[in-house]
């Protein structure tokens, strides 16, 4: 199968995971002990049916949405991943581009491997700048005017890594600091010749270019990784780090990766500007429950701040019911890796497009044409009666 025969996300993790020796893989498909967040990622999903309403003029559809200041087209946007230039030189340059084309946002991790200021200049409406807070606030000083420098509008603090989660995968293929090559990690390589040769022509380890400034001049890509696994994690980051770059910085504030509502709550009251809900795709606490468990509860306790959110997010069906529990918005995080990975800017794009298609069936088959008009009065939980009258007021669709 080549990328144009693609149908669906899961055919391009598929062609990813062909193209990518199995350390490289694991790494983007991993969760943290025995996987059971990744699982229930998924599961929480499967745990909503959409309720069909029928003879509804559905001719015409637009699954647009205004979020933070900006109209995008689609309901997606492209989670912050690190290191996404080990799986193909320039992901992320892709990813930002990807993210002009099809006008959504690009979340660029602040592990990236190209630098901020390169993906601005590629996506200036549309890159967002996600850091961790290190233990030096010069650094996060500097990583914070960097991003105003470089006139991203949106900054995204990912809390949910106190320490590094326990990824059993990456220490049984090898994938650790300092990395040793090994003969299987050679014939893993050796294996995947396409992959091997972007790595090989792109001159090896990716620089961690956000972070070379905060390393010795002339450090080798190994040195600049060093210096970030140094400082991040941060397990001294509190809420008065966040009230730090809260005062730092004027621009729109988001916190990635809460789950309880207590949290954001706190977030709110501290001036956050919106909330992306989130476990981190399964890959840090393995007992989290899954964000769209939480997300009812979350919005009951912010109910005016726009909530995101991320985590097991595959098919078009999982965003409108994301949508149709009151998130404004939703993020994945592997599948554009994968895009990245099996094919480039033609696979990110693939991922986008296909995902797109899919909300655009889905509204015409729920008859909803707009997606300001989902609500809860779409969703039964499996299982349960509909409508669920537990739900009350919370269920602000349902009309007796
Ligand atoms: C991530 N994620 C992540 N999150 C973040 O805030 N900063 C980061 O640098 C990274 N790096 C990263 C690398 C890789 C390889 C993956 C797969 C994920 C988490 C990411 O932003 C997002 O929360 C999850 O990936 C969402 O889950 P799905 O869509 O992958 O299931």
């Amino acid at each position: 199968m080549n990328i144009e025969a693609a149908l669906n996300l899961e055919d391009i993790r598929k062609l990813a995971k062909r193209k990518l020796p199995k350390i490289a893989f694991d790494f983007i498909e991993g969760g943290a002990d025995d996987e059971h967040g990744l699982r229930r990622n998924r599961e929480a999903f499967g745990c909503y049916n959409l309720v069909p309403r029928y003879l509804v003029d559905v001719s015409q559809r637009d699954q647009s949405v205004n979020l933070l200041g900006h109209t995008y087209a689609s309901p997606i946007g492209i989670a912050p991943t690190g290191l996404a230039g080990l799986f193909r030189r320039d992901a992320d340059c892709m990813l930002a581009q990807a993210a002009v084309e099809h006008n959504i946002p690009y979340l660029m991790s602040s592990a990236s491997n190209h630098a901020i200021e390169t993906a601005a200049r590629i996506a200036p409406d549309h890159v967002w700048f996600q850091i961790y807070c290190t233990p030096q606030q010069r650094i996060n000083l500097d990583l914070v005017r960097r991003a105003r420098d470089a006139n991203v509008k949106t900054l995204v603090v990912s809390v949910d890594v106190p320490v590094n989660a326990n990824r059993e995968r990456n220490r049984r293929n090898g994938f650790t600091r300092p990395f040793k090559m090994t003969p299987r990690i050679a014939l893993d390589a050796l294996t995947h010749p396409g992959w091997l040769l972007d790595y090989l022509r792109s001159g090896g380890i990716p620089l961690m270019q956000n972070w070379a400034p905060y390393a010795p001049k002339g450090a080798t890509a190994q040195e600049v990784a060093d210096v970030f696994g140094s400082l991040t994690p941060n397990p001294m980051t509190t809420w008065k780090t966040l009230e730090q770059i809260r005062s730092l910085w004027s621009g729109q504030l988001v916190v990635k990766g809460l789950l309880h509502p207590d949290d954001a709550k706190a977030a709110v009251a501290l001036g956050v500007d919106a909330i992306i809900v989130s476990n981190h795709g399964g890959r840090q606490l393995d007992a989290a429950p899954s964000p769209i468990d939480m997300l009812p509860a979350v919005l009951a306790a912010v109910p005016n701040t726009p909530i995101m959110v991320d985590s097991g997010v595959r098919r078009g069906s999982d965003i409108v019911i994301a949508l149709c529990l009151g998130a404004r918005f939703t993020f994945f995080g592997r599948p554009t890796l994968y895009g990245a990975a099996a094919a480039g800017l033609k696979g990110v794009a693939k991922t986008i497009e296909l995902v797109r298609a899919e909300i655009d069936l889905v509204m015409a088959q729920i008859g909803c044409t707009r997606l300001d008009a989902l609500h809860a009065g779409y969703l039964r939980r499996a299982g349960a009666a509909y409508p669920d009258f537990a739900n009350g007021p919370q269920n602000p669709g349902f009309s007796p």
